[in-house]
């Protein structure tokens, strides 16, 4: 992928900022600069190996840029854990307890962060 660029409000949700990232021999992240400002719902479009899960796997943290930044409400994160990043993120192939309810799966993030059973449900 190049570069994509964002529009809406002026503060940035998210900001990737010259993301460079290869595996092997195979560059997929050229530099690539994205901004998603707040409120902004942002689609990723592409064909397949362009990049799109790598660009979704640096802003979670479950991968690194080789050279780069990413900034999430204006903090550099780049360094920081997927668990400190307080972000929620769907895999293409889900990832679901197959000993749980649809309802015990939905909820089980909300509940891992003490969210109150009422609140649980009714969001
Ligand atoms: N962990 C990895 N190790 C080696 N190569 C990888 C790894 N992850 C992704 N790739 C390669 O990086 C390129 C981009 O993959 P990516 O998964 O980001 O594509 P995508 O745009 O999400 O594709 P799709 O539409 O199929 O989901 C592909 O060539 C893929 O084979
Ligand atoms: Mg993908």
């Amino acid at each position: 992928m190049e570069a994509v660029q964002g529009a809406g409000s002026n503060k940035n949700d998210v900001e990737i900022k010259g993301a460079f990232k290869q595996f092997g021999a195979n560059v997929v992240l050229n530099g690539i600069d994205l901004e998603v400002k707040q409120g902004e719902l942002l689609t990723l479009l592409g064909p397949s190996g362009c990049g799109k899960s790598t660009t979704l796997n640096l802003i979670a943290g479950f991968l690194d840029p080789d050279r780069g930044e990413v900034h999430i409400k204006g903090n550099n994160v780049t360094k920081v854990p997927p668990y400190k990043r307080d972000l929620g993120m769907v895999f293409q192939t889900y990832s679901l307890f197959p000993h749980m309810t649809v309802y015990e799966n939905l909820s089980f993030g909300l509940k891992l962060r003490k969210v109150g059973k009422a609140d649980q449900k009714r969001r």
